[in-house]
């Protein structure tokens, strides 16, 4: 089954070589990102998108000890959401972040999920304010999550059908 093969090859990959995502394929990246299904179709999110380096080398400093794997990103996708417009939007832009992750991976590129929400920088600030201030993101949006996207150092392992974990499957009852 194709899909779910492209869902075993994608693995979280920390280390990049440097070099720029190409516009194309951050752009088919973003448009996976915006396809996802919401909750009443409300499509709370917002992505920033951040190339400069400059500015990812202090978004390395998001959370506690750093986040070393934004130095040689190629882009961070950074997806916020409205939290006035939806109670659901954590789940809203879980999706998201999940589609462009796999998008990514689809596409040769390295990407890792980097939790943003519920955690805090060295001086106890939230990572979310912190964000927030450096890319200038009105009050009534909360981050969900970062994206960090690249080329691979090295090509990752692909799951295999093996590893899952068939007895999570529960029938009728738990
Ligand atoms: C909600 C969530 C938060 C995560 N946060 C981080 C993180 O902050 N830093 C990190 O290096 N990886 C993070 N990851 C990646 C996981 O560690 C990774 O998906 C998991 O170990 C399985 O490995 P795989 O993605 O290669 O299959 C996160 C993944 C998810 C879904």
């Amino acid at each position: 089954m194709e899909l779910l093969n492209e869902m075993l090859k994608r693995r979280s990959v920390r280390n990049y070589t440097g070099e720029p995502v190409p516009y194309e394929k951050l752009m088919m990246i973003l448009k996976a990102g915006l396809s996802s299904p919401s909750g009443k179709n409300k499509k709370p999110w917002e992505f920033v998108v951040v190339e400069d380096r400059e500015k990812l080398m202090e978004l390395s400093h998001c959370r506690k000890g750093g986040v070393r794997m934004l130095e040689k990103a190629g882009c961070a996708i950074l997806v916020f959401g409205d939290t006035e417009k939806t109670d659901v939007w954590q789940e809203d832009c879980s999706i998201a972040m999940t589609n462009m992750h796999l998008m990514a991976s689809y596409l040769g590129l390295g990407s890792c999920w980097i939790q943003g929400r519920l955690r805090e920088v060295d001086n106890g600030e939230s990572t979310d304010t912190f964000c927030r201030k450096l890319l200038n993101v009105p009050d009534n949006f909360s981050l969900l999550a970062l994206l960090s996207v690249g080329i691979a150092e090295e090509k990752p392992t692909p799951h295999t059908e093996d590893e899952l974990i068939m007895s999570k499957i529960h029938c009728e009852t738990f």
